[in-house]
């Protein structure tokens, strides 16, 4: 059971079948369009979306908006440290802004940067300093329903090729959890191999620690060897290994905003420091408030706690097993931020070019007000200049995320009915077409509309 009652509630707008048919037509058959007023359950994202504690409440209260050496700069500065070990922290407004000042500073045009799965704002970070983003996911990670432990960590043997390839690689970078591949763990004996791997070439290794807690605990739940140690000793342990971290923490701090940049070498954090004062906020704050700092530090605290992070991964198992047992299928085994649908195997009516995975996410806001994204071919397809599909995602997927100490039980068995009622008439879920799509970044703009089975 969560180990927290509620205190402050916040109503959730629930419409009727023809009033969110009507958004959705209006929205352009795209989720992003979507207002909050609008939906009854927000699966969209678990970033920025988590509930605050009391304590982080009352920490807000302290913060110190000092320009320069703010006590709140120092609060949030020792907690990263004491979790993390790194010498030299930067507060960053947000993830991304940590991977665009270090890439920034490591990656020359041409080289590479090789991880795991890059998230799509590393991959779009690598490539604006000029880079290559190259994802080397372990062979495990290709079977959506093998129950194997870690398929979120790299392939040892690619990874090895690469580092001795022609072409320069200028970073190595872990996500942990890998949110690209399913929100599978990585775990240590991977980190470990890939780090002296890394290292033995010279090459800097850098963890994406967003949801670094979470790839703790499931460490401790399925690696042998780890089962004794708490979720702070699996995550300093993971840092102990790198050469830097970045951040969101708008994951595993439970906070709204806020991220940071971590690194031991103190010239190439000065090189960073000087383009975060350039772009983000002189050192004692980088584009956040001393509330969000204080926030942070305890959030920090609050997210490695055993009986939270138990209760976490408890949701998203619970969520699996009744949408499991609807007869729809997911990748497994389930991870702890999000679940992600099967899409192209429940709609296998649609052909990759009906967009199977963005079918459903449309049908779970029309059917229940269920927001969700998709993982597949809009996302991750490319067509020739006519529009014709011609090169479909590996897996058509619909990514349920779950926002931290947001949503209770009853509202994920409502999600889980909402699916189960879909798939009892799967055939009828029209497949989409798209109407516009403007080249970059489109499945945050693109407009779309079904088109009959
Ligand atoms: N790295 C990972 C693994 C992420 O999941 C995200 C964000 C970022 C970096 C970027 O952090 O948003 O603070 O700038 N993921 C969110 C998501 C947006 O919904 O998965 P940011």
């Amino acid at each position: 059971m969560e180990p927290y009652r509620i205190k402050v509630v916040e109503p959730i707008p629930v419409l009727t079948r023809d009033e969110r048919t009507a958004a959705m037509r209006a929205a352009g058959y795209n989720p992003f369009n979507l207002n909050a007023d609008q939906i009854t359950i927000d699966l969209l994202s678990d970033s920025g979306t988590g509930a605050l504690s009391a304590a982080q409440q009352a920490a807000a209260a302290l913060g110190d908006e000092t320009y320069a050496g703010a006590r709140s700069y120092y609060r949030f500065r020792d907690a990263v440290a004491s979790l993390t070990g790194f010498e030299h922290i930067l507060p960053v407004h947000q993830g991304r802004a940590a991977e665009r000042i270090l890439f920034g500073a490591l990656i020359a045009p041409g080289q590479l940067s090789v991880s795991n799965t890059h998230f799509d704002t590393t991959r779009a970070n690598v490539h604006l300093s000029g880079g290559t983003a190259v994802d080397l996911p372990c062979p495990e990670a290709a079977d959506l329903d093998s129950d194997t432990p870690f398929k979120g960590d790299i392939d040892l043997v690619a990874l090895a090729e690469a580092l001795e390839g022609p072409t320069e690689v200028a970073v190595v970078v872990m996500t942990i959890t890998n949110n690209g591949g399913g929100g599978q763990p990585v775990s240590m004996a991977n980190l470990e191999a890939a780090a002296a791997i890394t290292r033995a070439h010279g090459v800097p290794f850098i963890l994406d620690a967003a949801r670094f807690a979470e790839n703790a605990w499931l460490v401790i739940q399925r690696e042998p060897g780890w089962s004794d140690k708490t979720p702070t000793e699996v995550a300093r342990a993971a840092f102990d290994l790198a050469d830097g971290a970045v951040a969101s923490l708008k994951k595993d701090a439970i906070v709204h905003m806020g991220g940071f940049l971590a690194l031991r070498d103190p010239d190439l954090a000065t090189r960073c420091e000087a383009v975060l004062i350039a772009t983000e906020g002189f050192r004692t704050y980088g584009g956040l408030a001393g509330r969000d700092l204080e926030m942070i530090a305890v959030g920090l605290e609050e997210v490695v706690q055993p009986d939270y992070l138990r209760a976490r991964a408890g949701q998203a198992e619970h969520l699996a097993s009744l949408i499991e047992k609807a007869g729809v299928s997911i990748v497994r085994p389930p991870g702890m931020h999000a679940l992600y649908l099967n899409a192209g195997r429940l709609l296998s009516h649609l052909t990759p070019a009906q967009y199977p995975g963005h079918a459903l996410a449309c049908e779970l806001y029309v059917a229940g007000g269920i927001r969700c994204a998709e993982l597949g071919s809009l996302y991750l397809g490319v067509e020739d200049e006519t529009g014709t599909l011609v090169k479909p995602a590996p897996y058509e997927l619909v990514r349920l995320a779950i926002p931290r100490r947001t949503y209770t039980q009853s509202h994920l068995e409502y999600v889980a009915e909402v699916i189960a009622e879909i798939a009892t008439s799967p055939e009828s879920v029209p497949g989409q077409r798209l109407v516009s799509a403007p080249p970059l970044l489109r499945h945050f703009h693109c407009r779309t509309e079904p088109v009959a089975p």
